[in-house]
């Protein structure tokens, strides 16, 4: 496995390479991420990983600074998957001259969007550019971050990106919970709290899926339960898979998604939801 740190070494080792499986991320890896490396090398593709702490998507006062920086932990995991590449540049490298969004994605103001003002922007002009550097014929991104995954599959379609977007599911603790980077923010007291929002999110989907029609009263209700066990809620929400915008009367494919802060960790997750045909 090679770690690179430059565009210019990165296109050098991959020049020859043929068609590659590329994973976005943060670093700080955990199973979820590793999961999808693993989707992304079948059928024999070589797997690029990039590791980026992406400056432009994250807001003022937002957790840039302190977010988990696990470089070299993070390449024994991805060596021992089997990973191919890993891109680890400096902010510099990405961003040699002052840059704003290239890119002003659809519903970037709805659902996490509306309390992380310019967040999917800087998410979407990382990705095109990441894209444009690494060149991929796959691209594998996870379901936990569903608005982020629509948003991207949109902008693919949209700018005529000739790559295939590769979806994985959701890996979770014992308990329910998201795996997540930011859940080692969590003290002792809050990660046995957790659970609760996959936990409601679910409920919220059996109710729907059972025909308990009225989705603004079980969307309330949902949220009147994680502000009872100390959440800040900002969002609980039942959208249509196809636009993720509130379902039109006959939608059945759904998706509930939810986020919620526990003192400063903000934590999202999503659950798909059919609804039944007796219920229209
Ligand atoms: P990051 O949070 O590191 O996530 C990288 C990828 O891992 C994303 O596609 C995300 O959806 C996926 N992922 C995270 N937790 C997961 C879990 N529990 N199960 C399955 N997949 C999971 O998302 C980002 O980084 C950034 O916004 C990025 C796309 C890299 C752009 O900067």
């Amino acid at each position: 496995m090679q770690l690179i740190r430059t565009v210019e070494s990165l296109r050098r080792a991959l020049a020859g390479a043929g068609a590659t499986a590329f994973v976005p991320t943060m670093g700080n890896l955990h199973a979820g991420h590793l999961a999808l490396v693993r989707q992304g090398m079948q059928a024999g593709r070589p797997a690029v990983v990039s590791i980026f702490v992406n400056p432009l998507q994250f807001g003022a006062g937002e957790d840039y600074g302190r977010y988990p920086r696990t470089l070299e932990a993070d390449c024994a995991l991805l060596e021992a998957v089997g990973a191919d590449i890993v891109f680890a540049p400096e902010a510099a490298e990405i961003y040699p001259e002052p840059q704003r969004f290239l890119v002003q994605p659809p519903l970037a103001d709805e659902l996490c969007g509306a309390c992380r003002p310019g967040h999917f922007a800087g998410v979407c002009t990382v990705v095109l550019k990441l894209f444009n550097i690494v060149q991929p014929r796959v691209a594998v991104f996870g379901r936990k971050d569903y608005q982020q995954l629509f948003l991207i599959k949109a902008m693919v379609r949209q700018l005529n990106l000739p790559l295939e977007i590769l979806e994985g599911e959701t890996v979770r603790d014992d308990d329910g919970l998201a795996l997540s980077s930011r859940n080692a923010y969590l003290s002792a007291a809050q990660r046995a709290e957790a659970p609760r929002l996959y936990a409601v999110l679910e409920r919220l989907r059996q109710r729907i899926e059972s025909g308990s029609g009225d989705l603004p009263a079980l969307e309330t209700a949902a949220r009147a339960e994680l502000e009872a066990h100390g959440w800040q809620v900002d969002y609980v929400s039942v959208r249509s898979r196809a636009t993720l915008l509130p379902p039109a009367a006959e939608e059945r494919t759904l998706v509930a998604l939810g986020a919620a802060r526990l003192g400063e960790t903000r934590l999202i997750d999503n659950v798909e939801v059919m609804l039944p045909s007796s219920a229209l």
